[in-house]
């Protein structure tokens, strides 16, 4: 919590870790104060904007996820995301870098990224943000018990309204959560990147086939934001075979197509204990205009 660039939500003052007093809290000259809940996450998000924002994933969903990419199906990606990340930060270094992670989820990503900078003796700060509670809280609390807690801090809080000070980052990533083009190039430095996750053609094809009559392959998303240029593009492809009814379910339940699916096309994973499916990521390196 202590090296981050907070930005307080109330009145865009920097604010302050205050971490000798139970409880701690996080705190600007003027005042505004919000506390690290036991978990080791804070809650920035004002209580005049929750009511028109989604919670994001509940405590069941997040589980669910986490049981998912914690059985390492997706290790292959999460490594190509390190590797990228190191080697634009090798560009144009500044230590100590700080990563934002918009939409972090449960951290997952988060969470190998500041592993692997600190196995490899890069000095980075990050700090993930979500909507929801449950997701930053179980974030939080793998960062305290890996003894990551130091670099990776979570906050509830929108990406589209980032807590941190403009122009503070070296660096964000942006995986399969909304992506925010003003607000990623107000806190990034100004030689700063932005890396963007996106499924290819390909991605859960097996798991398309073992639901629908008719699956077809996924449109690939290519963002044109207006304060970034692309700069490189790196495929991860795999195929992974997914153990469990509890893992196939929750990989589909991670899918934006699970809600659009019937429920009779659904009930087809209901028996399946194995699953083998094909695993296709863009990972894009943006550069900041
Ligand atoms: C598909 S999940 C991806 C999570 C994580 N990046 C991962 O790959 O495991 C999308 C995430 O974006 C979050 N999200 C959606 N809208 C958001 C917003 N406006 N601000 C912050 N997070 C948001 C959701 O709560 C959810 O956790
Ligand atoms: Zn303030």
């Amino acid at each position: 919590m202590t090296r981050i660039p907070w930005k307080c939500p109330n009145c865009g003052d920097g604010m302050t870790a205050y971490l000798a007093e139970k409880p701690y809290v996080l705190r600007c000259a003027r005042g505004h104060s919000f506390d690290i809940a036991k978990q080791g996450y804070v809650n920035l998000l004002l209580p005049q904007k929750r009511g028109s924002t989604p919670p994001g994933d509940d405590a069941n969903m997040v589980r669910a996820r986490t049981a998912f990419l914690d059985g390492g199906y997706y290790k292959a990606f999460s490594d190509g995301v390190n590797r990228l990340v190191a080697d634009a930060l090798r560009e144009n270094a500044s230590a100590p870098c700080v990563i934002a992670d918009a939409g972090c989820g449960e951290g997952y990503y988060t969470h190998n990224l500041v592993s692997y900078l600190r196995e490899g003796g890069t000095d980075a700060v990050c700090a993930g943000f979500d909507l929801s509670k449950d997701a930053v809280s179980h974030g939080a609390k793998r960062a305290k018990a890996s003894g990551n807690a130091e670099s990776l801090s979570f906050a509830v809080a929108s990406l589209f309204e980032m807590p941190l000070a403009d122009g503070s980052c070296d660096g964000i990533i942006n995986l399969f959560a909304p992506t925010a083009d003003d607000e990623f190039a107000r806190i990034l430095k100004p030689d700063g990147f932005l890396v963007l996750a996106v499924p290819a053609e390909r991605h859960l094809w097996g798991l398309k086939c073992a639901v629908y009559d008719t699956p077809y392959e996924n449109e690939v998303r290519r963002d044109v934001l207006p304060h970034f240029t692309l700069k490189e593009v790196r495929q991860i492809r795999e195929t992974v075979t997914v153990c469990g009814n509890d893992h196939i379910k929750a990989l589909f339940a991670m899918t934006p197509y699970f809600w659009k699916t019937s429920v009779s096309d659904r009930q087809k994973l209901d028996t399946l204990e194995q699953l083998t499916t094909e695993i296709a990521f863009d990972l894009l390196l943006y550069g900041k205009n």
